[in-house]
């Protein structure tokens, strides 16, 4: 793979900014307490926004290429942003985020932390309201780097969402998802057509490693990497069993579900 591994440490350096006062800081917390955030980031001056998403150990899980200097990254489903403002500070030259559903359509969340933590960080992310089915090189050319983290197991045409997310990767997708079937080695795959995966109704499937892999290939990468794969039946069990007890949630299905992510390259 072509992407560049050295340090640009150089690169993410930026111009001091002057000091924000007293009175910025305190307006600025007041905002990011009216907003429902998904991610955590780091706005500086200790402000860092109140998401319940792991943001920081799913980081470590993805394997993002430590200097991204030069290249130019697509977040699909970027939220808050996080994952967007994170390839920038690794020194893109040019990110877009994209989301659909949380950006105004009816999702979880609003468009209201991307701004907030883009205009906080003085960020030059693009951003652009766009369903992952209608993405194409025609409507937004393609990335060295494609992020499609979180959102495969929501989408009801996985296969299809897959060969528009392919369509637009030049070099590098990363996808991070919910798998389940754990346990079957063919290519398989549950349908959710209700709130079957921890009673979310935005869920719709969730294939196994073979599939994602299989999917992946039959949308035109055919180098997929495994990069964080399932935890061991006994974490799985243990999972299962507190789900059990907390939320009822069913155990064997339980079981047979995890978070993987997956690197697939042309
Ligand atoms: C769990 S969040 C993941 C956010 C971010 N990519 C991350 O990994 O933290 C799921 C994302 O998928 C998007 N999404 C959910 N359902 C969708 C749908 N049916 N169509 C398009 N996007 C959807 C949401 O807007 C949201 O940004």
């Amino acid at each position: 793979m072509g992407l560049p591994r050295s340090s640009c440490l150089e690169r993410r350096r930026k111009p001091k900014l002057p000091m924000p006062t007293a009175q910025e800081l305190d307006a600025l917390r007041r905002e990011v307490h009216a907003i429902q955030w998904w991610h955590s980031i780091d706005l500086g001056n200790g402000i860092v926004t109140p998401g319940p998403d792991p943001t920081a150990a799913r980081l470590r899980e993805i394997q993002l290429p430590e200097d991204l200097s030069g290249l130019t990254v697509l977040d699909i489903g970027a939220w808050d942003g996080f994952f967007s403002f994170e390839a920038e500070r690794r020194g893109a030259a040019r990110v877009l985020a994209t989301d659909s559903f949380c950006w105004g359509q009816g999702g979880w969340g609003s468009k209201a932390g991307f701004e907030l933590a883009r205009r906080a960080l003085r960020s030059r992310v693009e951003d652009l309201t766009i369903d992952p089915l209608e993405l194409s090189p025609e409507r937004v050319g393609t990335f060295d780097v494609v992020l499609f983290l979180g959102v495969l197991y929501h989408m009801r045409h996985p296969l299809l969402a897959l060969e528009r997310v392919a369509s637009v990767t030049r070099e590098l997708l990363v996808v991070e998802t919910v798998v389940d079937c754990l346990g079957y080695r063919r290519p398989a795959m549950a349908f959710y057509p209700g709130s079957e995966l921890s009673n979310d109704e935005t869920s719709w499937c969730g294939p196994n490693p073979a599939a994602v892999t299989t999917m992946l290939r039959t949308a035109g990468l055919p180098r997929v990497d495994v990069v964080a794969g399932a935890r061991p039946l006994s974490y799985r069990v243990a999972k299962a069993c507190y789900y059990r007890l907390k939320f009822g949630y069913p155990f064997v299905a339980t079981m047979r579900t995890d978070r993987m992510v997956f690197h697939a390259t042309r």
